[in-house]
């Protein structure tokens, strides 16, 4: 994941290089100014001292002295006024400067924190959408990990709005206790012998995987309690014919998470590039999904590449399940997805935002 969002003190932070969130003068201060020239000791003032300020929206790097940083990026946000004398415009320029001293300085990977959000006033969500803004543009055409550090939950506030229809839709759907895993897929796969067909169904038995599979799944399936439900696994309509041998199965494996990935991007007309980026994964993990055709990816990962090809629901749970995974309503992380995907919001950093208010893992 080129951008994640980390919930921490910036001056603990072992990357090459922190941005400061400074003034004009680069003589200290408060907020986050102050505690990075706490932790990086007195020789960092005595740098600054040599650079002569420096304006607003732009950036100067110095040495980082006693933080675990290598290097400080000094940038001068813009104080908020009413969003109408150029803040947009000057915050764009903090972030877009400092990434490019980073990328000057061979920094591989670069922490931020919330600039112009504190003492300058910049509203935190608006501050917030220009900072992964900004980095993700960046991400997109270059390799680095870059951090943006949340110093305080109230930085992180989505929106009420959204948090209040993501907590309904949760209500709705999140089932309390995990129900046992297996009595779900043997239902759905119609394994569970004692799960009637429907009656037009009896005179044509097939077994397991036989073609009428998937009746036999969605009879089942509607025989499963409601607190019970899970998604219905889609059966290839290629399954093997029931008491074929091992050969015929394993000669009509479905296509691989890997093979429908990269059939995918082409059917999207993506590039590689355009598509790992926007799945917020490294080049280096796609290049290995890539040459391996059997790749198990984790499920944030199958996720992530699934929601950049913005594939409907099915689509998506299909991709999930050459991966071996199912969306499962039992997680409140795959209720949050699927709140996204059912209202065509295939934003990976705005979900993130809601994954992380929700204490959940990140994509
Ligand atoms: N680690 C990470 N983030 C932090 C830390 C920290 N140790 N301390 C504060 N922050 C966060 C704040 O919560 C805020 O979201 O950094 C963000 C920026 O807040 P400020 O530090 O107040 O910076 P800014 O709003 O840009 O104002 C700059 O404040 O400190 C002075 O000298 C500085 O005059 C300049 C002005």
């Amino acid at each position: 994941m080129p951008l994640k969002f980390v919930r921490n003190d910036i001056t603990k932070m072992e990357c090459d290089a922190i941005v400061n969130a400074a003034n004009n003068s680069l003589l200290g201060g408060g907020g986050v100014d102050g505690a990075i020239h706490a932790a990086a000791g007195p020789e960092l003032l005595e740098e600054c001292r040599t650079l002569g300020g420096c304006d607003t929206g732009k950036a100067k790097i110095t040495k980082g002295y006693r933080l675990p940083a290598k290097y400080v990026i000094h940038t001068v946000g813009p104080v908020w006024r009413d969003g109408r004398h150029g803040e947009p415009e000057l915050l764009h320029s903090c972030y877009r400067e400092s990434l490019a001293l980073a990328k000057e300085y061979g920094c591989e990977s670069v922490a931020f924190p919330l600039i112009s959000a504190g003492v300058y006033g910049y509203p935190k969500d608006q501050a917030l959408k220009v900072a992964v803004d900004e980095i993700s543009d960046f991400l997109l055409k270059n390799d680095m990990t870059a951090y943006i550090v949340i110093y305080g939950r109230a930085e992180f506030n989505i929106g009420k709005k959204l948090i209040s229809d993501i907590e309904e839709y949760i209500d709705e759907c999140y089932i309390k206790e995990h129900p046992d895993q297996r009595v779900q897929q043997s239902y759905a796969a119609g394994i569970a012998a004692s799960a009637p067909l429907p009656p037009k169904q009896e005179k044509k038995k097939r077994g397991i995987f036989g073609r009428k599979a998937k009746d036999r799944a969605e009879a089942a399936y509607s025989q499963m309690p409601e607190e019970e439900m899970f998604y219905e696994l889609s059966i290839p309509e290629n399954a093997p014919a029931a008491g074929g041998s091992l050969d015929d199965a394993l000669k009509n494996i479905d296509e691989s998470f890997s093979q429908m990935l990269l059939r995918k991007i082409d059917e999207k007309g993506m590039t590689d590039a355009e598509c790992y980026k926007k799945a917020n994964i490294d080049r280096k993990l796609f290049s290995k999904i890539r040459s391996d055709v059997n790749y198990r990816p984790s499920k944030p990962t199958a996720i992530a590449f699934a929601i950049a090809l913005e594939l409907p629901m099915r689509e998506l749970q299909d991709m999930l399940m050459k991966a071996g995974y199912a969306l499962s309503h039992s997680s409140k992380f795959d209720i949050i997805i699927e709140y996204f995907v059912k209202n065509g919001r295939y934003d990976i950093f705005e979900i993130n935002e809601a994954l992380f208010a929700f204490d959940q893992v990140l994509l």
